[in-house]
């Protein structure tokens, strides 16, 4: 009978020591108003006054804020061109391709990455490529109804003679693969900020054997 009492009573102390206790932390010597936080915590939180209109206000930049996207691109300009042969130009005279050939040529650029994205379709675009530059499908830098050279080269689009498609981005620095007159590459030296700063200065399109001018063509802006 002892030894039961004994055991019950080593169990309930047990018990007793193994259950959790208040812990207290007594305040630091001078109590906690003595205390100094360290900048940024504490009591030293930086305050930032809401805007006039109050935070609601608050118009965020796209891609940022409620506003942020699952995109994981950012562009500080889009370009989506419908390019048609009625567009062409030999010089400034009118050289047209075929009227059921149309383009879409879609760039997004980064212009602080010097990088330019394009997603770009052809419908009846028919035959093989052709184009002294190391490719047939390019932005050329000319105003409306103009020539001129060649500054980005993009891979061309691949596919039958009615669907073509070529997708990707490309980085400066830009290589055309075609001469100036001055005989430096027509894409050294070029930024894609260019394009930004002036869109109506620049077309997009792609060349063919049928149609070494150009078998569809659109501005940019
Ligand atoms: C473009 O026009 C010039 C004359 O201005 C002509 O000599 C040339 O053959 C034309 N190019 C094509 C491919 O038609
Ligand atoms: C390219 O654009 C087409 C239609 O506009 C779209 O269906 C396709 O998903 C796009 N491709 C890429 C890689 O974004």
């Amino acid at each position: 009978m002892k030894t039961t009492l004994t055991i019950l009573a080593t169990i309930f102390a047990a018990k007793a020591l193994a259950a959790p206790t208040d812990t207290t932390y007594p305040p630091p010597p001078g109590g906690y108003d003595s205390i100094t936080y360290p900048a940024g915590t504490g009591e030293n939180l930086p305050y930032y006054p809401p805007p006039p209109g109050g935070w609601k206000s608050v118009t965020y930049p796209p891609g940022t804020g409620s506003d942020a996207s699952s995109s994981p691109f950012i562009f500080t300009s889009t370009y989506n061109v419908v390019a048609l042969g009625s567009e062409v130009r030999n010089g400034t005279t009118s050289a047209p391709g075929p009227k059921d050939a149309v383009g879409f040529f879609n760039f997004g650029i980064n212009s602080v990455m010097d990088t330019i994205c394009y997603n770009i379709t052809l419908l009846n675009v028919a035959g093989d490529y052709r184009s002294p530059a190391a490719t047939a499908t390019h932005i050329h830098e000319a105003a409306r109804g103009a020539s001129g050279p060649p500054r980005l080269a993009f891979p061309n689009p691949i596919g039958d003679d009615t669907y073509r498609v070529s997708t990707g981005c490309l980085t400066g620095p830009f290589v055309t693969g075609l001469k100036g007159a001055d005989g430096r590459d027509t894409g050294e030296g070029f930024e894609v900020k260019q394009i930004e700063e002036n869109p109506k200065g620049f077309f997009t399109d792609s060349h063919t054997v049928l149609f070494s001018l150009g078998v569809v063509r659109g501005q940019l802006a």
